[in-house]
């Protein structure tokens, strides 16, 4: 059930935490991270007003906390359910069946990448590697590793988490999530490949159509995404001219 929200009373309870973490850097802009997981633990997710008091505690400006916190796949920005799913995609996991354990978390819980269930019990992400290569395919549970994932594995997590005995906790909820957590990214300029398509960061696997809609484009026309060396190339052949003029 969702508790009535009450940031004042979040505040409260945060604040000493803060107080604590930033008394232990020589400059407290440090602490930043480590504030925003606090105030994730205390409302389920990392709210505006949880971005503006961390802002204040730290003198930084807002938009430094909201890009800092906008970086990570650790914190949600938008209302999440109770229990967290982000499984890899990235190449150890998918080598190793992460395609098939997304295809059927998805199909578990009959919801997409950046969703959540109806219920508000499950929001789930398909994010990139998480560094447990050796234990792929693998995901976070509210920010707790799951390693060696099998259909069989997931039945049982999601059984012990409807049960209420899953050994990681639930997270606090005090807002009602919608059915996406999705953060969109605004005024961004798409490369020619991404103009039409939802948004050039959407993972392109099943059930998004983005990336082959991109790929496919850039086959059809070649000529859509003109060929720049980068600053880098420019440097080495440049470099490698000036050796082959000093050599003639
Ligand atoms: S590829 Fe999945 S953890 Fe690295």
């Amino acid at each position: 059930m969702t508790a009535s929200r009450d940031f004042a009373e979040t505040l409260a309870k945060v604040k000493p935490e803060a107080e604590k973490l930033m008394a232990q850097y020589p400059q407290k802009r440090s602490a930043l991270l480590s504030i925003l997981h606090a105030f994730q633990n205390a409302e389920g997710w990392v709210s505006p007003e949880a971005l503006a008091a961390a802002a204040e505690m730290l003198d930084l400006p807002v938009s430094v906390v909201e890009s800092t916190a906008s970086f990570y796949t650790l914190f949600f920005r938008r209302p999440v359910g109770q229990y967290v799913l982000q499984v890899c995609r990235n190449l150890s996991c998918q080598l190793n069946g992460a395609e098939e354990i997304m295809a059927y978390c998805r199909e578990k819980l009959n919801v997409r990448h950046f969703e959540t269930t109806y219920d508000g019990r499950f929001s789930y992400e398909e994010v990139e590697c998480l560094a447990a290569c050796d234990r792929a395919p693998c995901m976070q549970v509210n920010l707790e590793f799951v390693y060696d994932l099998t259909r069989e594995k997931i039945d049982e997590i999601l059984l012990a988490m409807n049960a209420g005995n899953f050994e990681v906790a639930p997270l606090p909820q005090t807002v009602k999530p919608d059915v996406t957590w999705f953060v969109a990214h605004e005024g961004e300029k798409k490369s020619p490949g991404a103009q039409g398509v939802s948004s050039p960061n959407d993972p392109g696997g099943i059930g998004d159509p983005s990336g082959r809609q991109m790929i496919e484009r850039i086959v059809r026309d070649p000529g859509l995404v003109e060929a720049r060396p980068t600053a880098e190339r420019l440097v080495r052949d440049g470099a490698a001219r000036l050796e082959a003029g000093a050599e003639h």
